[in-house]
């Protein structure tokens, strides 16, 4: 072997034992904890806009436009800042047939199980009227599981 070849081959292994000439490493996995946490800063993102939302609302009714717009803005932050940039990290959702499921599931899950068994404890405790809006609740979630059930059909029928 001539010393071109031979610098040419080492020059080679040096590029690939040093990763040079490989692709890109993959981003280290998050935790379990970290995910997890995710999901939990994610569930109170979701509920503090909601109910800024609902306080700016009512401070809109009480004559507080200020209010109301404080209200608003961080409601804004939460959602639109907050809660997207921890869904990125989490790399929330992705292909259709996989989201469907996904909400499927938590339909599911509200529509056969949380709401009747919120229903039956609010009726042990005589907490009727929240019983029965238990009870509605549950009905519609099931009629979106259903929903989302036709829309995977539709998307891949099988
Ligand atoms: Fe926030
Ligand atoms: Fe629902």
């Amino acid at each position: 072997m001539n010393r071109i070849l031979l610098s040419a081959a080492t020059c080679a292994a040096a590029l690939l034992s040093t990763g040079a000439m490989a692709a890109p490493p993959e981003p280290k996995p998050l935790s379990a904890q970290t995910r997890a946490n995710l999901e939990a800063a994610m569930h109170g993102e979701a509920y503090a806009n909601l109910k800024y939302l609902r306080y700016a609302d009512q401070a809109e009714a009480a004559g507080k436009p200020e209010l109301a717009r404080l209200f608003r803005e961080s409601a804004n932050i939460e959602a639109n800042e907050h809660f997207d940039r921890e869904a990125q990290a989490l790399q929330l959702g992705g292909a259709n047939s996989a989201n469907l499921e996904d909400a499927m599931a938590g339909e599911h899950y509200e529509n056969v199980t949380m709401y009747i068994d919120f229903a039956r404890q609010a009726e042990a405790d005589g907490d009727t009227k929240v019983a029965a809006m238990f009870r509605q609740i549950a009905v519609d979630e099931g009629m979106h599981y259903e929903a989302y059930k036709a829309a995977l059909a539709k998307l891949s029928p099988r």
